[in-house]
C-alpha cells in the first residue's frame, strides 16, 4: 500500500526519512505499484545537464497501473464520470471495467492507423470522455500524448504539431461550451494547411454532430474506426525512463517548450501526491474542475485518481452555465467529497453572489483544493465560509507543468490551515530560497527565490527536441538546483507562501503565457512597430494582459485598431492571450542599452505611479510622464 499520512507527526517522520534516505523512500512507494520487471538503481541524477532517471531499468505500462490492477478488486466500481456541459443531457459512467475495455479499444484504432511505441499523438479536443480514454489509450500502446488545450489557435496548434512531429490528431467535430458550439476540426483543417507534414490520419470524435469537412484519405470518424474493434490490447512494456507524454507551456523566451514527462516516476508521485494531499479514502468521489489540456488535468483528472482506484470526475462545461450554481450542483449531485479548482474560478464565483452555493447540499465535501495562481485572502476565506462551511480545509496546492506533481500543499487536514499560504512541501520535495546570487537563505521567515535542490521521480526530463533548451532554463540559473521561476516567503513556522513569478511570465487566470508570446502576437499588425506586455492587477483573473503599444502614425481610428490586435492575438495564440487593455504609446522607457523597463510599465500599468524609482538615467525620461497619463484614463475605463 501507498503510503497514507494520517497525522502531522507521521508527516514529519515520513518527510525526515524521505530526506535522509530518498531512494529508500521512494523505491517503497514504488513497490506498491505493478512492475514488469523490477529497476535495478532506485535513483541516478545530475542537475548540470541535467540528467535524472528514476527506478532505472524498471519496466512497466501506467494504464495495467491504472486499469488492469484494479480489475480484480474494484471492476465494478465508477472509475470516471463524465458530466457533460448540458445539465438537462443524461451524464456518462464507466466502471474500471468498462473504462480498460474503452482504453483497448481506442487503442487498438490507434494501432490499426499504423501508431506505435514512441510516435507522437496530438489531442485538440474538448473536455469529452473521449479525451480521457485516448490519452489512456497512447500510453497503453507507448505512444507519447500532446494534448493541447482546445482554446489555442489553428497557429498555436500547428507550432505543437510541428515541434513534436506528431503523426496523428485526435479532434472533435465542435465543442459545447456553455451555450455555444465551438468549431473543433475546422481548427485543425486551418492548422495542417501550415505545414504539418507529419501528420497521416486525423481522427475526429463525433461530440454535437455538427457537419464537418473531412478530407478523404486522411480524416476519419472515431466511432467508425472502433467498430468490431477487439476490447483487449497489450500493455507496451516501458522503460521507467521512456516518454509518457510532452505538455506544451510558456516561459519567459521564445516559443513554448515541451516538457517531458516519463513513465515510472511519474506513476509514482502522481499517485503518492494524489492519495496524501486530497486525503483520498476508498469509496471517495473526487472532482478536478481543470481542464484535461493542462497539467492539472493530466495528473490529477486522469493519471494520479485511476492509479489510486478512485472516482474521479471530469466535466464538459464553464462554472457559469447554465448559471452560477453549476459547480455546486455536480458537487451535490454526485456527493462529491474532494473538490478541486483554480482561485480564478472561485473569484468569478464569488462576483455572482453568495447565494448560489446556499442552494445546494454540499455536506459531502471533505477536502478543497486550489492550483494554478496565488489565492488572495478574500477568495481564501469565500471559499473556506461558504464553500466549506469553515470545517473544510483547503489545500492550497503549488505545482507546476514541470514538476508533474503537486510540490508544496496542505494535506487534508493535517497541517495547519494558513490563507494564502502553500505550506509545508510533500515528503520527497526539497524546495529552498535562494538569493539573486545563488546563496540559499536558511532559517525562516525569509524570502527568496523559489528553488528546489533534489530531484522528485516527476520532474521534468528534457524539453522535446532541445536538452539544452531544458538546462539553460531551468538548471543553470543556479548551481546544482532546480529554478522554478517563482518567488516565495517562509514564514515564522516553515511555511511557503508563494508570491508569484520573477521572470516575464504571467499569470492570466491560472493560464500561463510569456510576455514576449504576446507581444510577438501583438507585434503581427501591420500598424504595430513595438510592443511592450506585462501583467496587471485583475479582480477576477488575477492578472491581466497590459500591452504598450508603439504605431506607424498611420491608425485612424483607435477603437478599430484595437479590435484588430485583439483578433491578431487570437489568431496567432488563441483568446486566453486577448490584452485587457491596449495602450498606444509613442516612446517606451528604455535604458541606456536599448532595454525595455519592464519593472516602470509594471508599476504603471499596476496603477502605482508613486514611486517609479530613479528614470533619470533612461534613455528617454520624457515618455514616462506620457505613459503615465495614458495610463491614468486607460485604467479610469474599469
Ligand atoms: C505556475 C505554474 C500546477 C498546475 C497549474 C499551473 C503558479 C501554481 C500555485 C499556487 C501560487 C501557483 C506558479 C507556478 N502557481 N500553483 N498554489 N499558488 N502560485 O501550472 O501552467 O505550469 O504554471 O503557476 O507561478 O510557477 P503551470
Amino acid at each position: 500500500m501507498t503510503l497514507k499520512i494520517k497525522s502531522l507527526n507521521q508527516y514529519k517522520k515520513a518527510y525526515k526519512k524521505s530526506v535522509k534516505d530518498p531512494e529508500g523512500f521512494w523505491a517503497e512507494q514504488a513497490a506498491t505499484f505493478k512492475w514488469k520487471k523490477k529497476w535495478r538503481k532506485t535513483l541516478q541524477w545530475e542537475f548540470k545537464s541535467p540528467d535524472v532517471k528514476w527506478f532505472v531499468g524498471g519496466k512497466l505500462n501506467i494504464t495495467e497501473n491504472c486499469l488492469d490492477r484494479h480489475l480484480k478488486t474494484r471492476g465494478d466500481q465508477v472509475a470516471l464520470i463524465w458530466e457533460p456541459n448540458d445539465p438537462s443531457q443524461a451524464y456518462k459512467e464507466y466502471t474500471y471495467k468498462e473504462l480498460h475495455t474503452e482504453v483497448c479499444r481506442f487503442a487498438n484504432v490507434l494501432k490499426a492507423n499504423n501508431i506505435k511505441k514512441g510516435d507522437r499523438v496530438c489531442f485538440y479536443m474538448p473536455m469529452v470522455a473521449e479525451l480521457a480514454i485516448g490519452v489512456l489509450a497512447c500510453a497503453r500502446i507507448g505512444a507519447i500524448h500532446s494534448v493541447v488545450f482546445a482554446g489555442f489557435s489553428a497557429n498555436a496548434l500547428a507550432d505543437r504539431i510541428k515541434d513534436a512531429t506528431c503523426k496523428m490528431v485526435i479532434c472533435s467535430d465542435f465543442n459545447a461550451r456553455g451555450a455555444k458550439n465551438i468549431p473543433v476540426k475546422a481548427v485543425v483543417d486551418d492548422a495542417l494547411k501550415m505545414r504539418c507534414k507529419s501528420i497521416e490520419t486525423v481522427l475526429v470524435h463525433r461530440n454535437t454532430g455538427e457537419k464537418v469537412k473531412m478530407k478523404k484519405g486522411r480524416d476519419k470518424w472515431l466511432h467508425e474506426e472502433l467498430e468490431g474493434k477487439r476490447k483487449t490490447c497489450k500493455a507496451e512494456v516501458m522503460d521507467s525512463e521512456d516518454p509518457l507524454f510532452i505538455l506544451y507551456t510558456s516561459g519567459s523566451t521564445g516559443k513554448p517548450k515541451g516538457v517531458v514527462h516519463t513513465c515510472g516516476g511519474y506513476m509514482v508521485y502522481t499517485s503518492f501526491s494524489f492519495k496524501n494531499v486530497f486525503q483520498y479514502e476508498d469509496g471517495d468521489v473526487y472532482w478536478c474542475t481543470a481542464d484535461i489540456g493542462w497539467i492539472t488535468g493530466h495528473s490529477y483528472i486522469i493519471y494520479g485518481p485511476l492509479l489510486s482506484g478512485a472516482t474521479t470526475i471530469m466535466s464538459e462545461g464553464v462554472p457559469t452555465y447554465p448559471d452560477a450554481g453549476r459547480f455546486w450542483h455536480i458537487c451535490e449531485k454526485h456527493k462529491v467529497n474532494q473538490f478541486y479548482t483554480a482561485p480564478t474560478a472561485i473569484r468569478a464565483l464569488m462576483a455572482k453572489g453568495d447565494h448560489w452555493p446556499t442552494h445546494y447540499d454540499l455536506n459531502n465535501l471533505k477536502v478543497l483544493g486550489t492550483v494554478g495562481e496565488p489565492i488572495n485572502e478574500e477568495a481564501w476565506n469565500w471559499y473556506y465560509d461558504k464553500i466549506g462551511k469553515g470545517k473544510t480545509p483547503i489545500v492550497d496546492t503549488w505545482w507546476q507543468t514541470e514538476t508533474g506533481g503537486i510540490m508544496i500543499s496542505g494535506m487534508g487536514d493535517i497541517h495547519p490551515l494558513k490563507a494564502t499560504h502553500a505550506g509545508f512541501p510533500l515528503p520527497g520535495i526539497q524546495p529552498c530560497l535562494v538569493t539573486p546570487d545563488g546563496e540559499e537563505i536558511k532559517g525562516n521567515d525569509v524570502e527568496g527565490l523559489l528553488c528546489v535542490k533534489f530531484p522528485w521521480p516527476s520532474m521534468i526530463r528534457t524539453t522535446y527536441g532541445d536538452h539544452e533548451r531544458c538546462r539553460q532554463v531551468y538548471f543553470s540559473a543556479f548551481e546544482d538546483m532546480y529554478f522554478t521561476g517563482d518567488g516565495a516567503r517562509r514564514d515564522e513556522n516553515g511555511m511557503y507562501r508563494i508570491i508569484g513569478r520573477v521572470d516575464d511570465v504571467i499569470n492570466v487566470s491560472g493560464h500561463r503565457m510569456g510576455t514576449a508570446e504576446v507581444e510577438n502576437a501583438v507585434n503581427e499588425h501591420s500598424n504595430v512597430v513595438e510592443s511592450a506586455v506585462v501583467g496587471y492587477p485583475h479582480h477576477i483573473k488575477g492578472e491581466g494582459i497590459y500591452a504598450y503599444v508603439i504605431t506607424d502614425g498611420m491608425v485612424k481610428d483607435e477603437n478599430k485598431f484595437r479590435k484588430e490586435v485583439l483578433a491578431v492575438v487570437t489568431k496567432e495564440i488563441g483568446p486566453i492571450a486577448k490584452p485587457d487593455k491596449i495602450q498606444l504609446v509613442s516612446g517606451l522607457p528604455k535604458t541606456r542599452s536599448g532595454k525595455i523597463m519592464r519593472r516602470i510599465l509594471r508599476k504603471i500599468a499596476s496603477g502605482d505611479t508613486s514611486n517609479l524609482g530613479d528614470i533619470s538615467t533612461l534613455l528617454n525620461p520624457e515618455v514616462v510622464e506620457e505613459v503615465k497619463k495614458g495610463a491614468k484614463v486607460l485604467l479610469s475605463n474599469e
